[in-house]
């Protein structure tokens, strides 16, 4: 099995309606893109799953959601608005901008293909910028957040408090960040406006190392959990020069695209680089009084940080295989349950009145249990085919049998196998499938 190409998969997420151009009937914004209802659910699964594991099954993280808009004293104490730049490129020739980092060879315009043509690398800050309020102004100067996680560290001691956190515990929030890249692509990969899902984990500067180890391994497990392939993924530590400001150990997860190895999450050791700053800057005592030593300290910060928009991409690609069955091609996407947009799809196998109606009876039976969908159309194997394609793990066929043994055939997106369950049974068999529900 050859892995998908990269306008393999592009083509199956536009012709399925997961992702569509945002503005496509003004012409599109480049780089900008909009889920459609398979796309959002996935989002959403990618979410949920990450939720669960990071927060729900946890005793020692909580949640929070904070704005998108901070104070921008908060961008200045975190190094943001000095830092947080990526050398720009200009061509004098064609005026295209580059990332200098980026580029294959530096002395030649990938563009417009001239060398020695590029102006002298200038540090562009990636903030987004905007003002609050009806004047705009340097007084009103405020920034789109490029991070979930500073929204944590402000808001440190609120939640230690009432949620009444004693050493090591957990901050998570997931949610939109903006980032005004010099050059956006791959589709979903790289995109201006996109989401995370990040955790702050706050311990004794003591047990840093054992929490970093810790982290990246869980953070590694998770993607391997939700059935990626294990030789599509793999850790990678930084170079002493790629470190983020305020890292000072940080290992990638990465996900063999089609364009090569990329990253997909990174788990940093922050030090207690941001509470000192956010402390220092706004006067307020963040330290963390340990009563058993008798001390109050900055505690240490290991932070997973992934991108929601970017793993569901992968989860995309990963899933995506081809076979031949019964000398017909069939495409198949293998998402875990858990991650699929559909769940289940109730399929009579004709039109005829009676067959439809009792296919809206199921379909309304487990509509409450798991996402469901009911499709009228076509031939039975196309339909199949379309269900194999958007990843939905079952299929359920309400056929003339029905009308007599109040019995379906259930079949398996993977296997192919096909049971005969009786309509009050179906429940308690997804669900021994799909969970509970
Ligand atoms: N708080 C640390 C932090 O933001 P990061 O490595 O810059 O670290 C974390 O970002 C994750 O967010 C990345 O691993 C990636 O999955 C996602 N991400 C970052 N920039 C992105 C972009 N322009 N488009 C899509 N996802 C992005």
């Amino acid at each position: 099995m050859t892995a998908p190409s990269f306008e393999t998969i592009v083509n199956l997420a536009t012709k399925r309606g997961f992702v569509f151009r945002a503005s496509e009937i003004y012409g599109g914004l480049r780089s900008a893109y909009d889920y459609g209802p398979l796309g959002v659910a996935l989002l959403r699964n990618v979410k949920e799953a990450w939720w669960r594991s990071m927060v729900q099954l946890r005793d020692d993280v909580v949640g929070l959601d904070s704005a998108i808009i901070q104070s921008p004293r908060v961008w200045e104490a975190s190094g943001h608005v000095g830092q947080f730049n990526d050398p720009l490129v200009e061509c004098v020739s064609c005026h295209a901008r580059h990332r200098f980092d980026r580029l294959e060879d530096p002395d030649r315009c990938p563009t417009c293909g001239l060398r020695d043509s590029f102006t002298d690398s200038r540090d562009f800050n990636l903030m987004f910028k905007t003002h609050m309020g009806p004047v705009a102004s340097d007084s009103n100067l405020v920034y789109l957040r490029p991070e979930t996680a500073q929204g944590i560290f402000t808001n440190f001691e609120n939640v230690r408090r009432v949620a009444r956190l004693k050493l090591p515990f957990g901050i998570a929030q997931l949610g939109k960040s903006f980032r005004n890249e010099i050059t956006p692509g791959q589709f979903v990969f790289r995109t201006r406006e996109f989401e995370q899902m990040e955790m702050e984990f706050f311990t004794h500067p003591d047990h840093a190392d054992g929490w970093f180890q810790y982290w990246v391994e869980e953070r590694h497990q998770w993607y391997l959990d939700l059935g990626m392939d294990a030789a599509n993924i793999r850790l990678r530590s930084h170079a002493e020069d790629e470190l983020a400001h305020y890292a000072v150990a940080t290992y990638d997860v990465e996900y063999r695209f089609p364009w090569g190895w990329d990253e997909l999450e990174g788990i940093a050791n922050r030090t207690d680089f941001d509470l000192r700053q956010h402390s220092e800057a706004s006067g307020k005592d963040l330290r963390y009084f340990d009563q058993a030593a008798g001390e109050r300290l900055f505690p240490y910060v290991i932070e997973p940080a992934a991108g929601a928009t970017r793993a569901a991409f992968a989860f995309l690609i990963d899933a995506y295989h081809t076979e031949t069955v019964r000398d017909a091609p069939r495409t198949v996407l293998r998402l875990d349950y858990r991650l699929a947009p559909v769940k289940v799809a109730v399929l009579p196998l004709s039109k005829k009145p009676d067959l439809v109606e009792v296919t809206g009876r199921v379909a309304d039976a487990l509509r409450p249990h798991w996402d469901i969908e009911v499709d009228v159309t076509q031939a039975i194997g196309r339909r199949y085919r379309r269900q194999d394609e958007i990843g939905t793990p079952y299929c359920v066929t309400v056929d003339f049998d029905t009308l007599e043994d109040e019995a379906v055939t259930v079949r398996d997106r993977d296997t192919m196998a096909q049971d005969r369950v009786g309509i009050g049974q179906l429940r308690g068999y997804l669900g021994e499938r799909l969970g509970a529900g």
